[in-house]
């Protein structure tokens, strides 16, 4: 049996992962996979996390099962966190999954369940695994134009033009904020021409919104996520807490249907979901961002240490694109400050990228995509530097 199967295609951010961890040299640098890490290269527990799982530890009395959805306080804390007061609570059915991939996984098998001959949309470029869950499920994908590589800006022209080959039924997917791998992201008035052509033509969006709190801040990273959910007639979203609360590992997601009277139905179909692929989802993460969320003061030393990694990954944005303005003698990279979120894609071709990883020491992603939190007051010139010596 087992040898029926065949070798699975690698996939690139946790195969540049495990090249750097084999790297012997102590000068190199990881601006790979999408970790938060502080200045000495750490990825730290937040503080409110700590002090919520200290709680729990008195607290909790059963590790019973909870609920196919997940504690309903979740749901409710997370609605509010991502919706605030755009639609009624009533208008969203929710359930937790397994981080944010697991909410992104169940939003693709709703849609195939709901309409099997759905095409997804899906932005050029998107977060790899996007495609790769897409083609396993046997989905139809279509892409539409969103870089522009020339500029670092997003290709706003040519993403209209594409989106006017929507029809009734399909669906597109959007990245609230923060765009991954790209760091490139839409304007509010943006945002409102593809509300306008997804309501003309009758699609539904998708949003995966995975770095709330990365770019501008809480609110104003949702902004996008709200003015869609209260402009169209049904949205899908996938939203994790692996990032902005730093609990990787847990698993902490969930996945909101917003509709206008179905959701009862929707509830039912969520649940049903997650009892075919999971059962009950994880519980331990969702629970502490439960309490961190309803506690005033817990809350508080949240957002101010989630404020504290945005305004640092700014400031690194900031220093990168001074270094790179010194050294190339042009504005060209001014687009490192305008980006948002953990990424930037550089605009430097594959042999470039191998060029820095074997001179430099420096990985990232095959597609010139960095992790902004991968670097620090050190590793900025040396990036800079690689950059202009590999002829980016
Ligand atoms: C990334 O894009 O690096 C992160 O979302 C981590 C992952 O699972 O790929």
């Amino acid at each position: 049996m087992l040898s029926n199967l065949s070798q699975q295609p690698e996939d690139k951010i946790l195969a540049l992962m495990a090249q750097y961890r084999a790297d012997p040299r102590d000068t190199k640098v990881d601006l790979g996979v999408g970790v938060y890490k502080d200045a000495s290269g750490h990825t730290p527990i937040m503080r409110a996390v700590k002090a919520a799982e200290k709680r729990l530890w008195e607290e909790e009395q059963t590790k019973s099962y909870v609920a196919l959805a997940g504690d309903p306080g979740f749901s409710d804390a997370m609605v509010s966190l991502v919706l605030g007061d755009a639609v009624a609570r009533d208008a969203v059915a929710a359930a937790a999954t397994p981080g944010g991939t697991g909410a992104v996984r169940q939003a693709f098998e709703l849609i195939r369940m709901a309409n099997p001959k759905a095409r997804i949309f899906v932005p050029n470029p998107t977060w790899p695994n996007h495609l790769s869950i897409l083609k396993y499920l046997g989905m139809e994908t279509v892409t539409y134009r969103y870089f522009d590589s020339a500029t670092g800006a997003v290709d706003f022209a040519g993403m209209q033009e594409d989106l006017a080959g929507l029809t009734a039924g399909d669906v597109v997917l959007l990245h609230g904020c923060c765009h991954n791998p790209t760091g490139a992201n839409l304007t509010l008035p943006e945002w409102q021409a593809v509300i306008a052509v997804l309501n003309d033509k009758g699609a539904m969006p998708m949003i995966d919104i995975a770095y709330q709190g990365f770019g501008d801040g809480l609110d104003a990273d949702a902004a996008a996520t709200r003015l869609v959910a209260k402009s169209c007639p049904e949205t899908l979203i996938a939203a994790s807490c692996s990032k902005n609360f730093g609990i990787y590992r847990e698993r902490t997601g969930i996945l909101m249907a917003v509709s206008q009277g179905q959701t009862a139905v929707a509830q039912d179909n969520l649940n049903f979901l997650n009892r075919q692929n999971f059962s009950f989802p994880p519980d331990h993460g969702a629970r502490l961002v439960t309490m961190i969320l309803n506690d005033d003061a817990l809350r508080a030393d949240w957002q101010a240490e989630l404020e504290e990694v945005r305004n640092g990954m700014l400031g690194l944005r900031e220093s990168l694109a001074d270094e790179l303005r010194k050294l190339s003698g042009s504005d060209r990279f001014g687009f490192v400050a305008q980006h948002r979120g953990m990424f930037s894609r550089l605009g430097a071709t594959p042999e470039q990228v191998a060029h820095m990883r074997e001179h430099h020491g420096i990985y990232m992603v095959g597609d010139s995509r960095i992790n902004i939190a991968g670097l620090n007051v050190k590793s900025v010139p040396i990036l800079a530097k690689a950059m202009i010596d590999a002829g980016v």
